[in-house]
């Protein structure tokens, strides 16, 4: 018999057939019920077991765990919860598992725990679902781009340039087997970096970006990218996925359009396709709200945030008017803000959710920052000020998106490169963009594993990449 997927056979709902199903023992209750997860949906396939006639040997190795073939028969089921079962004629255990050593068992644990053992998480129902939904959105973005007739540019992950300017690289370095660093006749600068020039893991595919979109117009990388700031937080990795879209002849406007566009077609993408894996995340995320005290719990449920984020326009602002907001808010009053607000400085990510969901309470899109605070690249405002940037702000987790006009005059750029000692032979080929044909340009940056954080309501930004990268985890 061919084998089905168990999301097929549960929602076809139909019975009266044989097939074979493959798949982890969840549970296995009274020698006669197995659940029986295969990764397709976080939903388990209830398998009955002949306990009479299956051989005693082997309902002791049907244990949470093992792998599973089965075959039998589909019928509907008397049970609640499920339309259809499989009633087994046939068990092979394809691989056994022992219950005293095996870390996961029929109960719910703790995120922290199961980040411990995350070489086994994806056998949990909300891993399960957190990574379905990453996938569907990976998927979704793809299809948003190349419906608009976006090019999808693979830019390096090797580099030499600080895209940034924030120097929080991480560098490379070429070494043999034996941890002995390769040496090349006559070069001994060979035996370091990249075949002896010094180069870098990438921190935005941003600037090449910028050359693709110069040619070929409109233009998106989406690729992991790396940052060398050792930052312990819930929302940092040292590794991360990057959306990063460039477009010639945007304007600023353009560039928030685009994003807010993007951003509402992703949640709706989600809530289209993975339905019952953002159902459980929901119930989860109501059960981490319940342990949170009165003011910091959302107002909201998972799914009425999603829906209300795509119900309205996203408030926009510059960062002058968002200054002067947080300036006169009760919290400056009250000094509830660990660093008090004054124009020119970062706005912490407490200023941010104070934007968004004390005051505005829906995603805020803040424009026009102080230079100073600003990457080399992006457009200098009238005012000598200011630059031409926006960031978008969401609930629950402050900066998703990072983005600008970027500088298209050749002598304001090379002014801003003196300025952050920014070397323009270095960048030579950023510059030519300027120097022939250039044009009105912008682009921006969606951190991929903030916008999943927002659409699972994972609080913990290591619960959703498959391997996290931080300070503290490299092994796996
Ligand atoms: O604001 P950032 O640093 O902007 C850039 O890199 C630009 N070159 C983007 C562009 O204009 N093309 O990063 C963009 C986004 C942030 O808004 C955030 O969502 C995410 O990337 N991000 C991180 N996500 C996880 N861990 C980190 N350490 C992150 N740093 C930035
Ligand atoms: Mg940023």
């Amino acid at each position: 018999h061919p084998r089905v997927k168990i999301k097929t056979l549960l929602q076809s709902g139909r019975s009266g057939y044989e097939t074979t199903v493959k798949g982890w023992v969840r549970t296995f209750r009274n020698n006669q019920f197995i659940a029986l997860n295969d990764g397709s949906t976080s939903a388990s396939l209830q398998v009955v077991v002949d306990r009479e006639q299956t051989d005693p040997a082997l309902l002791r190795r049907i244990v949470t765990g093992a792998a599973l073939s089965v075959t039998g028969t589909v019928i509907p089921s008397p049970g609640k919860g499920q339309q259809v079962e499989l009633k087994a004629t046939e068990i092979t255990i394809l691989g056994d598992c022992d219950p005293d050593t095996y870390p996961l068992q029929p109960k719910k644990h703790s995120l922290e725990f199961l980040r411990e053992i995350a070489h086994l998480r994806f056998r949990t129902n909300t891993f399960g679902a957190v990574f379905r939904v990453r996938h569907a959105l990976a998927f979704a973005i793809h299809r948003f781009f190349n419906e608009k007739g976006f090019v999808y540019l693979h830019t390096p992950i090797i580099t030499a340039s600080d895209a940034e300017g924030a120097g929080e690289m991480f560098r490379v370095t070429a070494f043999d087997l034996n941890d002995i660093p390769r040496s090349a006749e006559g070069n001994p600068d060979f035996r370091q970096d990249f075949f002896g020039r010094p180069a870098h893991l990438t921190v935005s595919g941003q600037l090449e970006g910028e050359l693709g979109a110069m040619g070929l117009g409109e233009v998106y990388t989406f690729g992991p990218t790396f940052r060398a700031e050792n930052s312990n937080t819930a929302r940092h990795l040292a590794e991360f996925w990057m959306i990063e879209p460039e477009m010639a002849f945007y304007e600023l406007e353009d560039n928030m359009n685009l994003a807010e566009e993007m951003l509402k077609y992703l949640i709706a993408a989600a809530l289209e396709h993975c339905g019952d894996d953002l159902e459980l995340l929901g119930k989860r995320f109501d059960e981490e709200e319940k342990q949170k005290p009165q003011q910091q719990r959302s107002e909201m449920g998972l799914l009425e945030k999603l829906k209300f984020c795509l119900d309205q326009p996203f408030q926009r602002l510059t960062y002058t008017e968002a200054i002067a907001l947080l300036e006169n808010s009760p919290y400056q009053k009250k000094k509830k803000f660990q660093y008090p607000v004054s124009w020119g400085m970062d706005m912490q990510s407490e200023h941010e959710r104070y934007l968004v969901e004390k005051h505005f309470k829906k995603p805020v899109i803040v424009t026009d920052y102080p230079a100073e605070i600003k990457a080399f690249y992006m457009r200098q405002n009238d005012d000598g000020k200011t630059v031409a940037a926006m960031d978008v702000l969401f609930p629950g987790i402050g900066e998703i998106i990072g983005g600008s006009q970027r500088e298209e005059r050749y002598d304001r750029l090379l002014q801003r490169m003196e300025v952050q000692h920014i070397s323009p032979e270095e960048l030579y080929w950023y510059l030519d963009t300027r120097r022939f044909g250039t044009c009105p340009h912008s682009g921006f940056g969606l951190g991929f594993e903030r916008l999943i954080q927002f659409i699972t309501g994972m609080g913990n930004i290591r619960d959703v990449i498959p391997f996290p990268r931080t300070p503290r985890n490299i092994s796996f």
